[in-house]
């Protein structure tokens, strides 16, 4: 993501805990400086955690997730005998009954 110096940063832990302590640090491009308060000593270290792994669990932008080995479907999810999936057919070849 880019930041007003015009420096690419990643959203990592460590982006995301000093946004949080000292929003001013890194201001992403297209904001203005001193509109999010400074969190340094207003949540405490457990608090900042938890905002990190539930920000964390929002995921990426849509449509800017990279591949990954795993918890992505095949791109033949669904289409292949044995994998469940919209169009999916059984074992023995018949097409799986729609509800
Ligand atoms: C616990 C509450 C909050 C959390 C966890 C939080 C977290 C964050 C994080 C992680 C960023 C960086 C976003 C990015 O890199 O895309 C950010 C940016 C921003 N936040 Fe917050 N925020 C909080 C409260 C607020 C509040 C109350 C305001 C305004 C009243 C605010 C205004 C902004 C603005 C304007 C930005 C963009 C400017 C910048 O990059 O610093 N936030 N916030």
């Amino acid at each position: 993501m880019q930041i007003t110096s015009g420096q690419t940063v990643i959203a990592d832990d460590s982006y995301l805990r000093e946004s949080i302590l000292n929003p001013n640090a890194k201001i992403v491009y297209g904001f203005a400086p001193n509109i999010m308060p400074n969190f340094t000593g207003q949540i405490s270290e457990e608090q900042l955690v938890a905002l990190i792994s539930y920000i964390k669990a929002l995921g990426p932008e849509p449509g800017t997730q990279q591949p990954s080995s795993s918890g992505t479907a095949p791109k033949n999810y669904g289409t292949e005998k044995g994998i469940a999936g919209p169009g999916a057919t059984s074992i023995s070849g018949s097409q799986v009954e729609s509800r």
